[in-house]
């Protein structure tokens, strides 16, 4: 029989602890996944005791601009710390500038010269790490360049550099919608044995009513938890589900989330 799928949880910040501590020891997730380099706050506390996967949205894999030494070694550090099974990085255009949390939603030019580039950045980061890279899509608003998709680039970097795939379902879900493509658009475009771990997150629309974006303050709706469920079943080397819920989203919904992710996807 498969081995039992590990449930996460996004820490995004001190004020999340005492939940998360609580949904640790209640046996309702099995770790929690840190975005690095951390902000001002304070870091993610080893003696919580809770494997913790470590993430960055800040370097710009897919960019010729290259990646952030100083990243880099504060992501390698958190890796090292906590012996992250993997890293997840994003397949995004923009990095280490002040404002570069908000980097990850500016996608590359679909061109295979910069797939080239991500592919050196992907290999390169995976050696400095020395442990696993999984790469990730933000949400696409539009694509440039003459390659098919987003969902295609990503595809052919992962398997020219041999990496893992996080495949966030929020993002992916609020790309097709943008675009007007079909719900699984683009999935035949990335080899299945690759994705070790989904991101599951709400999603809304803004004032314009046409574009969708990443909420987590908000739940996943059903679609995206039926597509995840789908996933869970299909996807050969899936390892972990990740809830991706901010901290002064209300605490119920985080509970019965992650209640009913153990029940029907672990
Ligand atoms: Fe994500």
């Amino acid at each position: 029989m498969r081995e039992r799928m590990s449930i996460g949880a996004r820490w995004d910040g001190g004020g999340q602890n005492a939940r998360l501590r609580q949904a640790f020891d209640a046996g309702l997730i099995d770790f929690v996944e840190a975005n690095y380099p951390v902000g001002s706050g304070p870091d993610c506390d080893p003696s919580m005791g809770i494997p913790v996967y470590v993430h960055s949205p800040a370097n710009s894999v897919a960019s010729p601009t290259g990646l952030n030494r100083h990243i880099c070694e504060q992501v390698k550090a958190a890796a090292t710390r906590f012996d992250s099974p993997w890293i997840g990085e994003h397949l995004c255009a923009t990095g280490p500038e002040a404002q570069s949390r908000l980097g990850y939603i500016v996608n590359p030019i679909l061109d295979p010269r910069l797939a080239d580039v991500a592919v050196e950045n992907a290999r390169a980061l995976q050696r400095y790490y020395g442990r696993p890279l999984a790469l990730e899509l933000g949400p696409q608003y539009q694509t440039v360049g003459e390659m098919p998709s987003e969902m295609h680039f990503l595809g052919d970097v992962a398997r020219r550099a041999d990496c893992h795939i996080v495949l966030d379902i929020a993002h992916y879900t609020a790309s097709n919608r943008n675009l007007r493509r079909s719900e699984d658009y683009g999935l035949d475009a990335l080899e299945p044995e690759r994705i070790v771990e989904l991101h599951l997150a709400g999603l809304r629309t803004g004032k314009d009513r046409r574009y969708w974006h990443d909420a987590h303050e908000r739940l996943p709706d059903e679609g995206m938890v039926a597509m995840a469920k789908s996933l869970a079943q299909s996807l050969p080397n899936l390892r972990a589900i990740t809830f991706e819920h901010e901290g002064k989203a209300p605490e119920a919904d985080f509970f019965a989330f992650l209640t009913r992710l153990r029940e029907e996807l672990s």
